[in-house]
């Protein structure tokens, strides 16, 4: 008799360390990996991409060494393909780097740098500029895809929803170029958000507010699994 196998769709919660206490980050970090955590977001701003300086290599270096979990860094920053490797070297396991940040050439060169530093790529998107500024060769060439549902800049937004279009668009143009891409959400994702990011094939979800200002996070994290479809 034949059993059927059901499909189980992993998602995976990457709380960010914008959203904690800047006095506890080293705790706050320890503290996701007991709440079951998949992987901790390190949002890096340096005050021209986004007007707001925030976290660097140093973070970066603290946090890998106070946890075992894997860092998922966003560099929203201009020049990245100048930091990427320093970035790999601190311990990142994802790095990802903005489509507005450089010409289509200069980021298809930072992806290969991230690449061949080890790292898995991504690329972001801000929620105003068309999935047609993404080169064919980045699409390729990337491990994940991450359209922003809030501008970049500050934790606490709420999503804009018009994004969620753009997002399955996105799957169509992946699927007619025969191409599979991890997507990640970032921007408003929390217990009454996270069912749309799942519908949409969005399997690596991070969450800043929806996290750090819940009570317990271990609960916030299952809500936010359970609520985009895993199962087990
Ligand atoms: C925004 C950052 C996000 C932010 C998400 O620029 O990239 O990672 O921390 O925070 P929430 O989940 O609160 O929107
Ligand atoms: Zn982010």
């Amino acid at each position: 008799m034949k059993t059927k196998t059901k499909k189980v769709t992993k998602i995976l919660v990457a709380p960010s360390i914008l959203s904690a206490d800047p006095l506890k980050l080293e705790g706050e970090a320890k503290r996701m990996e007991k709440a079951g955590a998949d992987l901790l977001h390190v949002d890096v701003m340096d005050g021209k991409f986004v007007e707001r300086t925030v976290f660097g290599i140093e973070t970066a270096k603290k946090l890998k060494k106070a946890t075992k979990l894997p860092l998922d860094v966003h560099l929203m920053i201009c020049e990245p393909w100048k930091v990427v490797k320093e970035y790999a070297k601190a311990g990142a396991s994802r790095i990802c780097v903005h489509v507005e940040a450089g010409s289509a050439q200069q980021i298809l060169k930072t992806i290969k740098l991230i690449k061949s530093a080890g790292c898995k790529a991504g690329v972001a998107i801000k929620p105003d500029t068309p999935l047609e500024s993404i080169d064919t060769r980045i699409l390729k060439e990337c491990d994940f895809i991450m359209p922003m549902t809030v501008n970049p800049g500050a934790s606490g937004q709420p999503l804009i929803e018009e994004v969620l279009l753009k997002i399955a668009r996105l799957q169509v143009l992946l699927y007619k170029m025969k191409l599979e891409k991890q997507l990640e959400g970032d921007g408003g994702i929390n217990s009454s958000t996270a069912a749309w990011f799942g519908r949409l094939g969005v399997t690596v979800l991070v969450s800043g507010a929806g996290i750090f200002h819940s009570k317990y996070a271990k609960r916030a994290i299952m809500q936010l699994r359970k609520a985009a479809g895993q199962v087990k």
